[in-house]
C-alpha cells in the first residue's frame, strides 16, 4: 500500500485544510465536482472541505438508498443547510432493493451497493450535471481492511485497481485518504461542523444492509432500523466507539402470552476502539443491557432473543457483514 499515512502527532488541521482545499481546487480547476453526503463523519468532513474549496461548484447529493437510519435523509440535509451547504436528495430506495433482492452472501451485498451506486446511480448524476470529479470520504483505514481482504469496504476502488474514469466516467478526488478516524474528527472540528457531526459514532457506507445477516430486504431492513434507534437512545450516553443492532438470519423459538412465537433475534454489539482496527465489548451493565432487552422484545414486532456480543476483534469484526 503506497498512500502514507498522517498520524494524529503529524496533523497540523488548518494546514492540512489549506493544502486540501488548494489540491481539490487545482484538480477540479474550473469544472465541476459532485459528492455523496451520508451524514457520517468522513462524508461530512468532505462535504466541508470540498464546499470550501469549489464553492457552489460542489454539488452534494444525499443518496436515500433505502438502508439508512430512522430520519436520517431530513436530518442530515437540514443540518446542511444550516450550514450554508446546499444538499439534493435522491431517492435511490427502489435501485438499490432491487439489487439486493435474494442477496445473503456478505461480500456479494457489498459488491451489490458497491455498483448500484457508483456505476448506475453516480453514473447517472455524473452524466446529468456535467461533473468529472467524484469527491469522496475514503480514509486510510478502509484502504488497509479492504487490501487485507478482511472486508471489501463500499467505497474502495482505485485501490483494487478499478479505473473509475474508464468505468463510471468520472475521477476520484479521496482528500482523506491519509487519516484515521480521530484525525478525521479533528479536521471536522476545524472546519466548524457542530460536535454531533465530527464526534459521531462511525456509521459505515453500506449502512444497514451492514447489520442484516442474511438478505437485506426492505422489511428486515425496517426491523433493524427499530433495533438501531432504540440501541442509539439507549446508548448515546455511554463513552463507547460504536454501537449497534444486528438481525439475525436464524429464527428461534421463543414464547409469548403462554404461546410458543418463533421469532427474530438481535445481537447488540457495543465497542471500545481508538480507530476500529482493534476493539473490545464495552463492559455495559447489565441494567443497561436488560433495559435493552426489554425494549427490543416490546417494541418491536417478532423479537424474541436479544443477545449481547463478547467477542473481540479480531476475531469479531465491528460490522456484521
Ligand atoms: P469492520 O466491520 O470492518 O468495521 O470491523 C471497521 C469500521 O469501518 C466501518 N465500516 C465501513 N465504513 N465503508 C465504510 O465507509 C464500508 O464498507 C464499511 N464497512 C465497515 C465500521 O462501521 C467500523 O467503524
Amino acid at each position: 500500500m503506497d498512500i502514507k499515512e498522517i498520524t494524529l502527532e503529524n496533523l497540523d488541521p488548518e494546514r492540512f485544510i489549506a493544502e486540501q482545499c488548494s489540491a481539490i481546487a487545482d484538480a477540479v480547476t474550473g469544472g465541476v465536482a459532485i459528492n455523496a453526503l451520508s451524514g457520517g463523519v468522513d462524508s461530512s468532513v468532505v462535504t466541508m472541505l470540498g464546499h470550501r474549496a469549489l464553492g457552489d461548484r460542489l454539488k452534494t447529493v444525499f443518496i436515500d438508498n433505502g438502508i439508512m437510519r430512522k430520519d436520517e435523509p431530513g436530518q442530515v440535509a437540514a443540518t446542511f443547510r444550516r450550514l450554508g451547504v446546499p444538499i439534493e436528495i435522491l431517492d435511490a430506495r427502489e435501485r438499490f432493493f432491487s439489487a439486493l433482492k435474494g442477496l445473503t452472501d456478505p461480500e456479494e451485498k457489498r459488491e451489490a451497493i458497491t455498483q448500484t451506486f457508483y456505476r448506475d446511480v453516480f453514473g447517472d448524476l455524473v452524466r446529468k450535471s456535467g461533473a468529472r470529479f467524484l469527491l469522496q470520504g475514503t480514509i486510510f483505514t478502509d484502504v488497509e481492511e479492504t487490501v487485507a481482504g478482511v472486508k471489501r469496504q463500499h467505497n474502495i476502488l482505485s485501490q483494487l485497481g478499478i479505473d473509475t474514469k474508464e468505468q463510471f466516467g468520472y475521477t476520484l478526488i479521496e482528500p482523506l485518504i491519509g487519516l484515521r478516524k480521530p484525525g478525521v474528527r479533528k479536521v471536522g472540528e476545524a472546519l466548524g461542523l457542530p460536535r454531533d457531526m465530527f464526534a459521531r459514532p462511525p456509521f459505515p457506507g453500506p449502512a444497514l444492509a451492514a447489520r442484516v445477516i442474511g438478505e437485506a430486504s426492505p422489511e428486515r431492513i425496517a426491523l433493524v432500523r427499530e433495533a438501531t434507534s432504540i440501541v442509539e437512545a439507549e446508548l448515546s450516553g455511554v463513552r463507547a466507539f460504536q454501537y449497534l443492532a444486528i438481525l439475525h438470519e436464524d429464527k428461534v423459538t421463543g414464547i409469548r402470552d403462554g404461546k410458543r412465537d418463533y421469532g427474530y433475534q438481535i445481537e447488540i454489539r457495543c465497542w471500545d476502539s481508538m480507530d476500529a482496527r482493534t476493539a473490545t465489548p464495552t463492559r455495559l451493565d447489565f441494567d443497561t443491557l436488560e433495559r435493552l432487552a426489554s425494549r427490543m422484545t416490546s417494541e418491536i414486532k417478532g423479537v424474541v432473543s436479544v443477545t449481547y456480543n463478547i467477542a473481540s476483534k479480531p476475531t469479531s469484526t465491528i460490522e456484521a457483514v
